[in-house]
């Protein structure tokens, strides 16, 4: 893992290794495994964030399975934008099957409060979140998440699928922002 890389203006440093997210999202594959064997579930990611974190869940998760993908961008730069666009992308018949969205990370919670009650009139059987990161502390909108693969900081983070102006996502581990006080995101 590069010990410094920079995206646009902003440098960050190494936070979880390859290897680290890795063997956290072999954990969370086979925990969906045991839950949903037979059942068949519908994995939705949400896009762009999720994709990389997707992937490896579903080959993860080695049971019958279908995943689509859907968008719902809520975030511009490093900081919230405040607003949660609507769902699109989502062609599947959702209607009595069991749903895991997948998320790249939750943070104030928004995109997804925005999503469930969309989701839930649309009656699938269940409805479960898997999100690859958590940041406990910046929860403005209570959610309940299911699989969360690591609790981190409030600390900006890029890589694995986590951009920064659409910069990073290629990195194969994830970074954290160098200097907190560049962290933007305490503003709403
Ligand atoms: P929420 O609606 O505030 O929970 O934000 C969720 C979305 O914001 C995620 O799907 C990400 O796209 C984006 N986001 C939040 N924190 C970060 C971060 O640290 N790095 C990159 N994107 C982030
Ligand atoms: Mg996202």
């Amino acid at each position: 893992m590069k010990q410094t890389v920079v995206a646009h203006d902003l440098a960050f440093e190494p936070f979880l290794s390859p290897e680290t997210i890795d063997k956290r999202v072999r954990e969370l594959g086979r925990e969906i495994e045991e839950r949903y064997r037979g059942k068949n579930p519908l994995f939705l990611a949400v896009l762009n964030g999720a994709f990389i974190f997707a992937s490896d869940l579903v080959r993860a998760c080695g049971i019958d399975c279908e995943i689509s993908f859907i968008r719902l961008a809520s975030y511009q730069g490093s900081r919230s934008s405040g607003e949660v666009k609507k769902v699109i992308g989502l062609k599947e018949d959702v209607r009595d099957r069991p749903v895991i969205i997948v998320e790249d990370i939750v943070d104030s919670g928004r995109t997804l409060t925005t999503f469930l009650p969309d989701l839930e009139k649309m009656g699938p059987a269940s409805i479960e979140i898997a999100t690859l990161l958590l940041k406990p502390e910046m929860i403005e909108f209570p959610i309940h998440v299911d699989y969360v693969g690591f609790e981190i900081p409030p600390r900006f983070v890029i890589g694995y699928g986590l951009d920064y102006d659409g910069q990073g996502r290629n990195f194969p581990g994830i970074y954290q922002l160098s200097k907190p006080e560049q962290n933007q995101q305490d503003e709403a």
